[in-house]
């Protein structure tokens, strides 16, 4: 295999302006802690902004905006452990400048992301006035074997003269969360009580703390040098808030020197005893050498590449790829060992404030078929904060569970309640926490979860509390309607999020969001069916437990047949009253603004408001086609009562194509998704947005503050569910492909039925399976028209379609 195809991300000029997005997309991470691929030459200013996050580590502060007392839940930025100072000291002349990439003598610079081996390489090559040139090379990696580590090796080489280097390694605490202009305004303080300390071998330390809820947190980093005189540091500084140690390492004409960092992190819950700093110092002098550690991680990330790989040719592949690669370094084997969610922009920079939304609809999938231990982790992680929800609920006046919108350490709503406009300047109520579907989001991924992985015990247990707590909750917040004979979800916001109002409402929040409540039957239908399933010791505990009797059951029933749904011209209507809202005049608002797609944030800033209009930031009505196959769809329509036949579904998909603006990087995933399974034209056209949502940045300078990771990990789904229409389920692999002639041919690996490592194959007009060799029981395959095959393990079959 050529090791470059398809497998390395890079850039090969320094841009400033385009620096932060090449930070984003060059992170490293394992799941447990992330590093932005930040110049290791740089602190946080205007263009660099380096950061590291660990996974779960929030801190909530107050601060005062527009004359109000609001809290924010952030994840914390670290202290920089990158940070690395270097500078030329010829023999005999005054030293000269610290050397960056925004140095006049910088001549050439690459980036490089090698995504087999999971490393950033950045070269620079530097030229004084005189001809003297330095060649710079950093290694990066954050160790995927061991989650507690990682390294970054630094080479010079001289061109044209000798004399010393002067290298400084620095480990820096004074560290803000300023990542994200539009919060500026908000606290961004989190760490406090640093310490340092240095350690024999080379060894410094810093350790800290975040305020609530406490985390201390240590990094201890060993600064090797080679050839290794001087072994020692010419002078060591301990400040407040960091460390350095400075070297003076001689280097000769056409030769190397090289100084490593390995950094150690560790962390504990404050009041625990033990002391993390102490551990960390031990970890850093006892780490392997960078060699080591480096073969170690690459074998770490071989095995997750032949769990995790998608492999499609060509150019839409390597951003796969990366969307992969992004994927498991947010979400990887280590975070089954953690008490965390997806965050939403990955842990790869502070938009959102780290925070989790319904994003792990879009995750999840790919995790059920790839790394079902880490699917079942991220929902024990809701599973935990079911206590929270019931709490929200009850405090709504609600029986049951009402997940957070925003949902970050403790489970309780992080959605901030004002937001600034960037484009007017204006803070405004923030109504998004009223997206209740987030709940029905929970319960889906829970009930797939167990289909897809046969996980039983989740089910029966942990997730069967969830799921019908989440109905209960539904049944519960359904209000009778008598003069439509239905009930009724009000007050709520969509998937859509522009509309959280009627126009001249007092109150936010609209009236029977399709998406919601078709969703909030499905929910009830399957708390329904699995109390059926429930062995009877379990029905009958649960029951008690949760004082559910056959009244409340039967009202679940009554719901989940009628709950309104409205239509409007022969369309699915997105809530009641959406199809008498103002048309857009769209052509008029792209000719004057170009990208429209924050259309609620122009409107806003003209003095009117998006609420007005049928327009709408992102799908929502069509989130359904996503979910449900067209005859699961039509069946739940049935139950309610409606005959949702192709036509509507149609005509549904075209209404809402033509009035959307694709706000949010979900939208063109979903659009794409949908339009692909109707075979519809311009299928492509939204894949392929949603492909480059990150790498060509479209929602306008987003991702420099985070991957959209929900954006990421759906294209990957896109291609092994959606094109394939698999499904993993109790009658084993349901496979019914559409053809996208742009991704003829492609091929993954997945668990099912009991088996790791089955093996699918597209080709144009063919699908192979493969079941490695191993003591399981033949598995069964479902192809369209309903034909059923086995295929025996240790065998690859073939099958037209
Ligand atoms: C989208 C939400 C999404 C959130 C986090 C928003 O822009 O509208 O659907 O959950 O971003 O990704």
């Amino acid at each position: 295999m050529n090791p470059g195809a398809g497998w390395t991300w890079g850039y090969d000029a320094y841009a400033p302006e385009r620096e932060r997005l090449v930070e984003t997309l060059c992170t490293l991470g394992n799941g447990r802690f992330a590093t932005r691929g930040s110049a290791p030459e740089c602190a946080a200013g205007t263009t660099h902004y380096p950061g590291t996050y660990l996974a779960g580590c929030y801190d909530r502060r107050t601060s005062l905006v527009d004359g109000r007392a609001v809290e924010n839940e952030d994840l914390v930025n670290l202290p920089n452990w990158t940070l690395l100072r270097y500078r030329r000291l010829p023999a005999d002349e005054p030293a000269g400048e610290w050397l960056t990439p925004d140095s006049d003598e910088l001549r050439h610079s690459t980036v490089r992301l090698d995504l087999r081996r999971g490393t950033l390489h950045r070269g620079l090559y530097f030229q004084d006035a005189r001809g003297r040139g330095l060649r710079v090379g950093h290694t990066r990696l954050v160790h995927m074997g061991d989650p507690g580590l990682a390294a970054q090796r630094t080479t010079f080489h001289a061109y044209g003269w000798s004399g010393e280097i002067e290298v400084e390694s620095l480990l820096d605490g004074d560290v803000a969360n300023t990542g994200v202009e539009r919060y500026h305004h908000l606290e961004s303080r989190h760490l406090s009580g640093h310490r340092t300390v240095f350690a024999p071998g080379g060894v410094a330390g810093l350790s800290c703390r975040t305020g609530d809820p406490g985390h201390l947190i240590a990094l201890a980093v060993r600064t090797d040098t080679r050839p290794a005189r001087p072994a020692r540091p010419a002078r060591t500084t301990g400040t407040s808030t960091g460390t350095g140690q400075l070297y003076r390492l001689p280097i000769a004409r056409g030769r190397t020197v090289r100084v490593t960092k390995t950094l150690a992190l560790r962390t504990t819950p404050a009041h625990t005893p033990g002391d993390p700093l102490a551990k960390a110092v031990e970890a850093a002098g006892e780490a392997p050498s960078f060699p080591a550690l480096l073969a170690a991680h690459e074998a770490a990330w071989q095995r997750l590449w032949e769990e995790g790989e998608l492999h499609v040719p060509g150019e839409p592949g390597r951003v796969l790829r990366l969307h992969l690669f992004h994927l498991l370094q947010t979400l990887s084997p280590h975070t089954a060992d953690l008490d965390v969610g997806v965050p939403a922009r990955g842990l790869h920079g502070e938009a959102y404030r780290g925070h989790v939304f319904w994003d792990e609809l879009f995750v999840l999938p790919y995790l059920d078929l790839h790394f079902p231990d880490v699917a079942e982790a991220l929902l024990r992680y809701r599973h935990r904060r079911l206590p929270a929800a019931r709490e929200a609920a009850r405090r709504a006046g609600r029986r049951g569970a009402m997940y957070p919108w925003q949902s970050g350490g403790s489970g309780a709503e992080e959605t901030q309640e004002v937001h600034l406009n960037p484009r007017s300047g204006r803070w405004l109520p923030d109504h998004s926490r009223l997206q209740r579907h987030v709940g029905s989001a929970v319960a889906y991924n829970v009930w797939k979860y167990a289909r897809s992985t046969g996980d039983q015990a989740f089910l029966y247990g942990e997730g069967a509390e969830i799921l019908l707590e989440v109905a209960r909750f539904w049944a519960d917040s359904a209000e009778r309607d008598p003069g439509l004979g239905r009930y009724r979800l009000r007050g709520v916001v969509g998937p859509d999020e522009y509309h959280d109002a009627y126009p001249h409402a007092a109150v936010p929040g609209v009236d029977d969001n399709a998406y919601t409540n078709v969703t909030a039957a499905w929910v009830l239908a399957r708390g329904l069916d699995l109390l059926r399933e429930l062995p009877a010791a379990r029905r009958a505990e649960l029951r008690e437990r949760l004082a559910l009797d056959e009244g409340e059951t039967a009202r679940w029933d009554d719901v989940s047949r009628r709950l309104h749904v409205p239509f409007h011209r022969g369309v699915i209507s997105q809530f009641e009253g959406f199809g008498e809202l103002a048309e857009l005049d769209w052509e008029a608002y792209r000719a004057g603004y170009g990208d429209i797609r924050r259309l609620d944030r122009i409107l806003e800033a003209e003095g009117d408001t998006v609420n007005r209009y049928q327009a709408s930031k992102q799908a929502d009505t069509l989130m359904l086609g996503y979910l449900f196959r067209p005859d699961e769809l039509a069946a739940l329509f049935a139950r309610l009562g409606h005959r949702l036949d192709d036509g509507t579904w149609r005509a549904t998909v075209d209404y809402y194509l033509r009035r959307t603006s694709h706000g949010s990087t979900l939208s063109s995933l979903v659009h794409g998704w949908v339009l692909a399974r109707l075979k519809g034209t311009g299928a492509w056209r939204y894949c392929e947005e949603a492909l480059l949502s990150d790498v060509a940045d479209v929602q306008g300078g987003t991702t420099g503050e985070g991957i959209h990771l929900g954006a990421m990990a759906g294209t990957i789904d896109l291609v092994e569910r959606g094109i394939t229409g698999l499904e993993a389920g109790p009658d084993g692999l349901r496979v019914a492909p559409v053809s996208l002639r742009q991704l003829p041919r492609f091929a993954f690996t997945l668990c099912c039925g009991g088996h790791r490592g089955v093996r699918l194959r597209v080709l144009p007009g063919r699908l192979g399976v493969r079941v490695p060799a191993g003591p399981g029981a033949p598995l069964p395959l479902v192809l369209p028209g309903d034909r059923r095959f086995t295929v025996p393990p240790g065998e690859e079959r073939w099958f037209p379609l």
